[in-house]
Order: C-alpha cells, then structure tokens, then sequence
C-alpha cells in the first residue's frame, strides 16, 4: 500500500512539472465556463450556481503556469521573461481570490460587490491576454 502511494506521490509530481501548452489551453476553456456559469447564477439569482461557477474558477486558475520557469530564464531576456512570470503569478492568485469574494458576497445577499469581484475578474483575463499571451 505505501509503495503504491510513493509510486502514485512520484507519478503526479512529474506531471506536475510539465505544465504542457494543452494543458493550458485546457484550463483556460475550464476558466471560460467557470465565468459563463458565475454569471448565469448572477442572473438566474441562484447561489448554487454562482457557487459551482466559482469553484470551477479558483480550481483551473491555480493550475495555472506561465511558459517558463524562473530558472529557467536567465539568458539575456531574463529580465523581461522574468517580470512576465511575476505579472502573470500575481494575476493568478488575484483571480483566485476575487473569485472566493464572488461567493462570499453573493451569500451575503451583497450581489454589486459580488459583480464588482467578477468584473475585476474579467480584467485580470483580459490584462494576461494583453500583455503575456504572446510571450
Ligand atoms: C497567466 C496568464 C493568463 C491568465 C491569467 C488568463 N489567461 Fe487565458 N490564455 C493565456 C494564454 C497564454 C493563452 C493561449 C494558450 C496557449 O496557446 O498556451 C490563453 C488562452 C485562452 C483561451 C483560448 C483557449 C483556446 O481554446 O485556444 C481562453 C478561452 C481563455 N484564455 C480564457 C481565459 C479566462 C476566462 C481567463 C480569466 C478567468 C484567462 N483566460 C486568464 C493566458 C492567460
């Protein structure tokens, strides 16, 4: 039983390193329905699925990774790459968390801080399509 926990421990952290061009895109159409759910739940007024929709969100966002990793961007465009990296990260977790408000404040009966969550959302796409997507 423990090696086959050990060998499975071993297996998902080598996937884990390949963050594969598909399996971004794979997120990224995840991410997509995640948002078209959210605002369904907005304008049907169903919590469940503002819920469902902000889970699916925050479970995609934080596979997210960006092309390259810190180390292995120390040739002459570092710099550049590397403030990418950081920009794209920082967006990342952004996105996580706007995404938890989404719920909370719908819960709370508080929906223009919930929508306010989601439209920052939007933006946090779009600034990554912007100025990442083509690295
Ligand atoms: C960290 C940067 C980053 C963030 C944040 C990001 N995207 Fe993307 N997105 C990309 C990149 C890069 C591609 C191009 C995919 C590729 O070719 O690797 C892409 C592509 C896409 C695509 C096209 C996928 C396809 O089928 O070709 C969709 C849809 C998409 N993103 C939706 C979203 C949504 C919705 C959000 C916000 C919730 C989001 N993205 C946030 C970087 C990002």
């Amino acid at each position: 039983m423990k090696k086959i926990y050990l060998i499975l421990v071993l297996i998902t952290s080598i996937y884990a390193e390949a963050y594969t061009k598909q399996n971004r895109i794979d997120d990224m159409q995840k991410m997509a329905e995640a948002m078209s759910l959210i605002e369904t739940g907005f304008f049907y007024n169903n919590k469940d699925i503002v819920r469902d929709g902000a889970l699916k969100l925050s479970k995609a966002v934080v596979r997210v990774k960006p092309p390259l990793t810190k180390e292995e961007s120390k040739e002459p465009l570092a710099k550049r790459v590397k403030l990418k990296i950081d920009l794209s990260n920082d967006i990342v977790s952004k996105i996580d968390e706007k995404a938890k408000t989404i719920y909370n404040r719908f819960d709370a009966k508080d929906a223009r801080s919930s929508i306010q969550a989601y439209t920052s959302i939007v933006k946090q796409c779009m600034k990554c399509h912007y100025e990442i997507r083509h690295w």
